[in-house]
């Protein structure tokens, strides 16, 4: 007989830690893809750029202040964008004492090593491209980099990576070059549109309060790249409450920031 197959929609939500456990460690750290694993949340979300000489790290916004001392190492930098400076002065910097002292001296850490960490802890990743209009050719890079470490194998049941990002063509690249590798389109496109964006996007992923049932259900209606119905992921849901109702429109997995408030929520 052959395997049984997941089923494509579950009853209770994926829990996907958004730029990892952050609400309780700096976003897009090793720290914060331990605190994720630390709540039992097999799931990580991250948001990858790219440096001046071509270092892919991870990094939310597109300049370093928010997150860094970038301003203090390097007070002439100003804006302090992220392809503005190279991967030797990314390392310098400290990502972690903007949250908490306890975090002083945490690294920007380069994909790699992010990704070489979740495996270690038995974990998936849902990576965001940030800003790929900025960085040309970022696909292939991301792709070159995760297939050297070993995270380009097979789908279902076996999944542990999916690839996302709001620029839609970014999304359309990233399926040709690696037409097995699972990706998300981050948006909220019209229902019409839909079976376009479903061409290459195995998901598609919409800011929370965008969500109706009837939307997440006339997405979900539409087979993806890999011919199963498209999944939606719902963000950035960070209390009870709303994780509760984000859960009864019929979504597939909730990004929190908070997993384990989700979770508990959940299984209430
Ligand atoms: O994964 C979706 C979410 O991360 C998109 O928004 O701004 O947090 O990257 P943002
Ligand atoms: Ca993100």
């Amino acid at each position: 007989a052959p395997a049984a197959r997941p089923a494509p929609h579950r009853d209770e939500p994926l829990v996907v830690a958004h730029r990892g456990a952050s609400g309780y460690a700096p976003e897009n750290t090793l720290a914060a893809a331990d605190a994720a694993d630390a709540l039992g949340t097999t799931w990580v979300e991250t948001d990858v750029q790219r440096t001046a000489d071509g270092e892919l790290v991870l990094m939310h916004d597109t300049t370093l202040e928010r997150t860094t001392n970038a301003e203090v190492l390097f007070p002439d930098r100003a804006p302090w964008r992220v392809a503005d400076f190279t991967a030797a002065e990314m390392a310098r910097l400290d990502a972690g004492s903007w949250f908490g002292e306890e975090f002083a001296g945490e690294p920007v850490p380069t994909l790699t090593d992010f990704a070489d960490r979740l495996a270690d802890n038995g974990q998936r990743l849902l990576l965001e491209i940030k800003s790929p209009a900025s960085y040309p050719g970022i696909e292939a890079d991301i792709l070159d980099e995760l297939r050297a470490a070993g995270w380009l194998g097979e789908r279902h049941p076996g999944r542990r990576l999916v690839i996302q990002s709001f620029d839609a063509a970014s999304v359309r690249r990233v399926h040709e070059l690696a037409p097995r590798v699972e990706t998300g389109f981050l948006g909220t496109p019209a229902v019409a549109d839909v079976p376009e964006y479903a061409e290459f996007a195995d998901q598609i992923n919409p800011r929370y309060r965008d969500l109706t049932a009837d939307y997440v259900a006339d997405l979900q209606a539409v087979e993806g790249p890999h011919g199963e119905p498209v999944e939606v992921y719902a963000w950035t849901v960070n209390d009870g409450p709303t994780a509760v109702a984000v859960a009864e429109l019929g979504v597939d997995g909730i990004i929190t920031n908070f997993p384990d408030v989700v979770r508990d929520a959940l299984e209430e």
